[in-house]
């Protein structure tokens, strides 16, 4: 298994090129399957859970095009298996994502249950609950949500904001019969992308942004040219990767404007930014101040970027309190960091982190992929030299991370 060998205590400087996002990459290589016309992507990462996927719909009969250096073709005329099996799902939670748009198109699809994950217990109770009331039948057997039936609009209202589940629902409901309304929508930018590709195919929707998605089903969809949108977490990650080592940073083919709490919180914590239309520029203090945080929905602090938060407060001045909301089980890294000479109390989804003058290198673990960059960062920060473990995690999420990090000063190395 792969390591990452990290020889830390450099300033990150120069500049470096955010990569497609892959959390709106994911729910938009599914709707190719509402079409029988090609979809061309253009800015895919090039990413584990990007392949993961493209090898679920190749294996259904979607036939997948490498177009240039990012882009793709997904053409899914010939699909003959609307099964997503178990081994494939068990790896990525996001192949749930298949669920909606197969129903709508082919009024059938069989998808494994994805399970929990380290994080939490993450189940999908809200993207069945959403699909049995537009008309589908659901049975959950042997691990498997079969569904089947034809899609009719409804008036759905989730008990929670999810981000999938409200792109499950609004891609079955573009070939619905009827409107469909969905209230308690998740307002993340990632559903706005889906919302302007489906658009481009011929789809009906408005409100995408907002709590209350409204979509009026067609009777198909046609091809489409879409450009996914920048990865505000890996941008992010990379702001924050600066923060913790004093460095100065300009991070190209990106935008501030998905980012505007993660921004405060680092003009919080003592850093400059600057927002360019296509490009962020981070300057960071002698030595940061801790900042205090609660996770939300968006358009409140991303859950995605908790970790990394609580990196930058290890170093920081002052005593910050971290507060995790969206899941259960979202601390791990906290004892890794702990490992690195972090002050980190757990109580509860409370963390209370006291900023160290300094982290030393060490052995440490990878539990998860945020968890894998806030590890990366204070490796990054720390003194000496740290090997992180497993991180296949990182591969899921960030492209050519070593490459990246490298372009920025940083001494980081892949160890096989
Ligand atoms: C997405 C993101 C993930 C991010 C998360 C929260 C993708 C591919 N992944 O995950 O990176 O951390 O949003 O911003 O976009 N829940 C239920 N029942 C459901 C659905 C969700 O109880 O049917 C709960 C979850 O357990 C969790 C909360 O709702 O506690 C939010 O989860 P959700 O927004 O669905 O996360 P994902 O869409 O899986």
């Amino acid at each position: 298994m792969d390591k990452l060998l990290i020889q830390g205590g450099t300033p990150l400087k120069g500049e470096v090129a955010i990569s497609g996002a892959k959390n709106a990459a994911l729910p938009i290589l599914c709707a190719s399957l509402l079409s029988a016309e090609p979809l061309t992507l253009a800015n895919v990462p090039h990413l584990n859970d990007i392949s993961t996927m493209l090898r679920l719909l190749a294996q259904m009969g979607v036939e997948v095009t490498l177009d240039g250096a990012d882009g793709l073709v997904l053409d899914s005329r010939a699909l003959h298996n609307p099964v997503a099996p178990y081994d494939m799902v068990k790896t990525m939670r996001a192949s749930i994502l298949v669920l909606g748009p197969l129903l709508a198109r082919f009024g059938e699809a069989k998808v494994s249950l994805p399970g929990g994950c380290a994080i939490g217990a993450r189940p999908v109770d809200q993207h069945i609950k959403g699909l049995r009331a537009m008309g589908a039948e659901i049975r959950v057997e042997e691990g498997y949500v079969i569904a089947r039936g034809k899609l009719k609009g409804a008036r759905i209202v989730t008990d929670m904001v999810t981000v999938t589940g409200t792109e499950n629902l609004m891609m079955a409901a573009v070939l619905a019969e009827g409107e469909t309304v969905i209230e308690n929508a998740a307002r993340e930018p990632e559903v706005v992308d889906l919302a302007n590709c489906l658009s481009a195919m011929g789809a009906r929707i408005s409100g995408a942004g907002s709590d209350v998605i409204r979509i009026h089903g067609v009777e198909r969809l046609s091809g489409a040219t879409h450009s996914i949108m920048p990865d505000r977490i890996e941008t992010g990650t990379y702001l924050c990767a600066a923060a913790a080592t004093g460095g100065q940073v300009r991070l190209t083919r990106t935008s501030s404007s998905y980012l505007d709490v993660v921004v405060d919180k680092l003009l919080d914590a003592g850093c400059e930014i600057d927002t360019e239309r296509d490009a962020i520029v981070l300057r960071a203090p002698q030595r940061l101040k801790a900042v205090s945080l609660r996770t939300a929905p968006y358009p409140a602090f991303p859950t995605d970027m908790q970790a990394q938060f609580m990196a930058i407060n290890c170093v920081a001045e002052g005593s910050a309190v971290i507060r995790e909301t969206i899941f259960e089980n979202r601390f791990m890294h906290a004892v890794e960091l702990i490992r690195l000479g972090a002050d980190i109390r757990i109580d509860a989804n409370n963390a209370v982190v006291t900023g160290a003058p300094r982290l030393n290198g060490a052995t440490v673990m990878a539990t998860d992929l945020r968890a894998s960059a806030s590890l990366v960062i204070a490796g990054l920060a720390a003194q000496g030299e740290t090997l992180i473990e497993r991180i296949y995690h990182l591969d899921r999420g960030y492209e050519r991370i070593e490459e990246k990090l490298s372009r920025l000063g940083a001494s980081v190395r892949r160890v096989h």
